[in-house]
């Protein structure tokens, strides 16, 4: 398995330039360092105008360089030794004077001098007035930067500080974070175009009730995001669920089997992978009333038809395409498990013990075990679920490599 890529334990270089989104540089250091990374911030001259070194040494606990020439103090690292130690470094905010700078080789100060002399992954997160970063100067800067293998988290559009609306906003802290770990990760997805399901489905009795299940859709949007962290570009299409799409993936919500059925077949034609995470009805009722059911007699039955088995039809039309399928069982998990995957012509299934302590539905730790063709048995210890979507990533990895020969 390769190694698992998070924050925790990195080598983090914090940027900061002089814009008023530099606020938002010490929460992005207080996420950062909860997770686990060592910080260490850089600040140009300008950036101390809005917020003082001190706020980013008490939240990352290590002094903070504003300046090449003053004598280091205690605990301080020289910058080639900084930029040698570094595994990825951050600009945010980045100003459109910092990023003319970076995109030319300009060293004139602590933060340019450190990025120009290190090896690691650069992200650089622009934010300024609508019109400055519009400007063909600032955007030929990015695109020499985007060329070099800079990877750049595009400003949001909204109100912005200087009066005008429109693109500049600094991009959310979360997809500054996750970009930061898509540096570090290996992009050995790249050129897959992944679908995944997930969540449960709603299928309507009446217009306010409906028959589903208890998935959180927890581990399908967990698959999602180690994809595209990889590499992938990535489909997520989910049933009713409470949580956020990973950033930079694109994002369908669907209530019913039929609906999740017919989004995922409009997609099949483009995936190169498909994972089939949801906890989709098997059943459905045979009639959604148009008016609200009233109550009459004492015992009430329901007739229930099947669903379409999305997972049979898109393995019936596999073609080149990486299939996974999940099992959630509380009996037999791998025969179980393993018939699931001869019947709907899969490569990988992720057999989940349901009954198991801290796993399955909910929760935000898994212990599955994957089965392969062959008869492959790849049993994993419980870990959190983004742990386990890495574990099933490297499988699709490794079945394209063995396909590819
Ligand atoms: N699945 C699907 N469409 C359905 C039901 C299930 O695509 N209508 C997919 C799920 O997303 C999952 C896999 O099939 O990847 C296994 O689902 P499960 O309900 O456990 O398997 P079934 O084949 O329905 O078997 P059983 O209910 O008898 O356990």
């Amino acid at each position: 398995m390769t190694p698992f890529v998070d924050l925790k334990g990195k080598r983090v270089i914090l940027g900061v330039t002089g814009g008023i989104a530099a606020y938002k540089a010490a929460e992005l250091l207080r996420l950062m360092v909860k997770e686990g990374a060592q910080v260490w911030t850089v600040m140009t001259k300008a950036a101390t105008e809005f917020v003082t070194p001190l706020t980013f040494q008490a939240l990352s606990g290590n002094p903070v360089r504003t300046d090449m020439f003053s004598p280091l103090q205690e605990g301080q690292i020289e910058h080639i030794a900084l930029a040698d130690l570094a595994q990825v470094a951050i600009v945010a905010p980045a100003t459109a004077n910092f990023i003319a700078k970076l995109a030319h080789g300009i060293a004139d100060d602590m933060l340019t001098t450190t990025l120009l002399a290190t090896k690691c992954p650069i992200v650089v997160c622009p934010a300024m007035n609508v019109n400055m970063y519009n400007h063909p100067a600032t955007q030929a800067n990015l695109h020499v930067l985007k060329e070099r293998g800079v990877w750049v988290v595009e400003p949001e559009e909204g109100e912005l500080a200087c009066g005008w609306e429109g693109k500049g906003r600094l991009a959310e802290l979360d997809t500054i974070v996750e970009t930061a770990r898509c540096a570090l990760s290996p992009q050995d997805m790249v050129g897959e175009r992944v679908v995944v399901t997930a969540g449960p489905t709603w299928e309507a009795l009446d217009p306010v009730r409906f028959i589903s299940n208890r998935s959180s859709g927890k581990m399908g949007f967990s698959v999602a995001r180690i994809a595209k962290r990889r590499g992938a570009s990535v489909t997520l299409i989910s049933g009713p669920t409470a949580l956020k799409p990973p950033p930079g993936v694109k994002f369908l919500t669907v209530e019913s089997a039929r609906q999740m059925r017919d989004a995922v077949m409009e997609h099949l034609e483009e995936a190169t992978v498909v994972v089939k995470a949801a906890a989709v009805a098997d059943y459905c009722p045979l009639e959604a009333k148009r008016e609200k059911i009233k109550k009459e007699s004492e015992i009430w039955s329901i007739s229930l038809g099947r669903t379409p088995d999305i997972l049979s039809e898109v393995g019936a039309r596999k073609g080149e395409r990486i299939l996974v399928g999940f099992a959630a069982e509380t009996h037999e998990l791998i025969s179980n498990a393993r018939e699931k995957l001869e019947r709907k012509n899969l490569d990988w299934i992720v057999a989940n013990d349901v009954t198991y302590p801290g796993a399955g539905f909910g929760r935000d730790t898994n212990k599955v075990t994957l089965l392969g063709r062959g008869g492959v048995v790849v049993d994993l210890p419980l870990m959190s679920k983004d742990e386990v979507a890495w574990a099933i990533v490297d499988k699709i990895v490794e079945s394209r490599r063995c396909a590819r020969g």
